[in-house]
């Protein structure tokens, strides 16, 4: 540590370091949001990324990675992949940004309401936001009802109902919203009983994924009581697929899990890093959809649809699902043979798609923080306290090298923390 207690400048990331100096000059904090850099390693991780391949990145110092972040999440098939620039690339010869949508958001439209069991509509837009907020409207047009229930500790985007910050926000923008305890049937059930007759919806992701936290699978009397509550008081049930949609099953994460939502918001992995949201539906709320007010200038963008659809057409062709599930597994097993040697004792939560790891025990994240800039350091790159994320493009080669990676990592957290 430096005198004033900063950590001390690591060389190898002077430019990234030099870069951010720059930006806080021009750029409120710098870098905002879920990238800034105190998230993940101050002076000890990479900043700005310069270009990726594949499942690596290389940082603006020239350093590479193998990239367990995927963009946080939208990489599925690997950065660049060839087949999706190539389709992207053919659209935008032809334009992006037109007047009307192109033929192309019909096709994406059909794409997706044949693979959702339950859709019979979609509509488009941007961010995961869009839709997280978007499907509420059509909850509470179609129940003509203000309550909203959601998860504690859930995050479904920037809006001033869900933002997890404070800033900017006003009393009335919650005033509706309320939280249960996740995998807690009976906090849900008392909930609803309080606010009975006024719920338009119960929002939810297909498992609980905070951040700072393991996260958590759905457990069978926690979806029990999601139906009950929905039958009971006639709301609806919003499953926000922003983060697993097309990681975990391709007819999207309830089928994973084994439930059926009324409405379901996907974005990130589904055109794999271009922008796109997307809200599928049941014909019930077909009506009500259409008088939620639904645009924004970008929205009708013809690049990103065709992404999308190549993107899940090489994830039905190659079966990229179950290649995620089995490099996940493979890392899952390796990392905890590794921690187990040490002697460590770790948690490794959620679907093996979309690991994550935590230091049992440890409430304040100091190990995490010390192994993932272990990891860093060595050219895994890892986040401390949010989940990671496979891609197809990971190889048994990349995961063996990442677990001897992170095995000098454990024994560095052993020496630091607990000789
Ligand atoms: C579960 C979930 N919902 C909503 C969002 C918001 O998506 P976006 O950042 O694209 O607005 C995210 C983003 O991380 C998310 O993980």
């Amino acid at each position: 540590m430096s005198p004033n207690n900063q950590p001390e400048p690591n060389p190898s990331f002077a430019r990234s370091m030099e870069l951010f100096e720059r930006a806080r000059r021009v750029i409120p904090g710098g870098i905002y949001g879920h990238a800034n850099p105190s998230l993940v390693g101050p002076g000890n991780s990479p900043y700005y990324a310069t270009k990726a391949s594949g499942c690596r990145y290389w940082d603006a110092d020239g350093n590479e990675f193998i990239d367990y972040m995927c963009g946080y999440g939208p990489i599925v098939l690997g950065y660049q992949n060839r087949e999706v620039e190539e389709a992207a690339e053919k659209q935008r010869h032809d334009g992006d940004c037109l007047n009307h949508p192109g033929p192309v958001m019909v096709d994406l439209a059909e794409r997706l309401v044949s693979l959702v069991d339950f859709a019979d509509w979609c509509v488009f837009g941007k961010n995961g936001s869009d839709m997280t907020t978007w499907a509420l409207q059509v909850a509470r047009q179609h129940t003509q009802r203000k309550k909203i229930l959601m998860a504690e500790g859930a995050y479904h985007g920037i809006d001033p109902w869900c933002v997890p910050g404070h800033g900017g926000i006003i009393e009335e923008d919650r005033a509706h919203i309320h939280t249960f305890k996740w995998n807690d049937p009976q906090s849900l059930l008392d909930l609803a009983q309080i606010h009975a007759d006024d719920i338009a919806a119960i929002i939810t992701t297909p498992y609980h994924h905070p951040a700072f936290a393991d996260s958590e699978l759905p457990n069978n009397d926690f979806l029990a009581a999601i139906k009950d509550v929905r039958e009971r008081h006639g709301c609806l049930w919003i499953l926000d697929d922003i983060r697993a949609g097309f990681r975990l099953h391709l007819g999207g994460s309830h089928c994973y899990f084994g439930f059926t939502p009324d409405l379901a918001c996907y974005s990130k992995a589904i055109a794999n890093g271009y922008p796109l949201a997307a809200c599928v539906g049941s014909e019930n709320l077909k009506i009500s959809s259409t008088k939620v007010f639904l645009t924004g200038s970008f929205w009708n963008g013809t690049v990103a649809m065709a992404a999308a659809l190549k993107t899940i057409e090489i994830l039905e062709r190659d079966d990229g699902i179950s290649r995620m599930e089995e490099m996940g597994t493979r890392l899952r097993n390796g990392l905890s043979q590794s921690a187990e040697r040490h002697g460590l004792s770790i948690t490794c939560s959620g679907p093996p798609a979309i690991p994550f790891l935590t230091f049992s025990n440890e409430s304040n994240f100091f190990r995490s923080q010390h192994f993932s800039t272990e990891c860093i350091k060595r050219g895994a790159f890892i986040h401390p306290h949010h989940n990671w994320f496979l891609s197809t493009a990971h190889t048994e080669a990349d995961i063996d090298q990442t677990i001897a990676i992170a095995d000098t990592a454990f024994e560095s957290v052993k020496t630091r923390f607990e000789d």
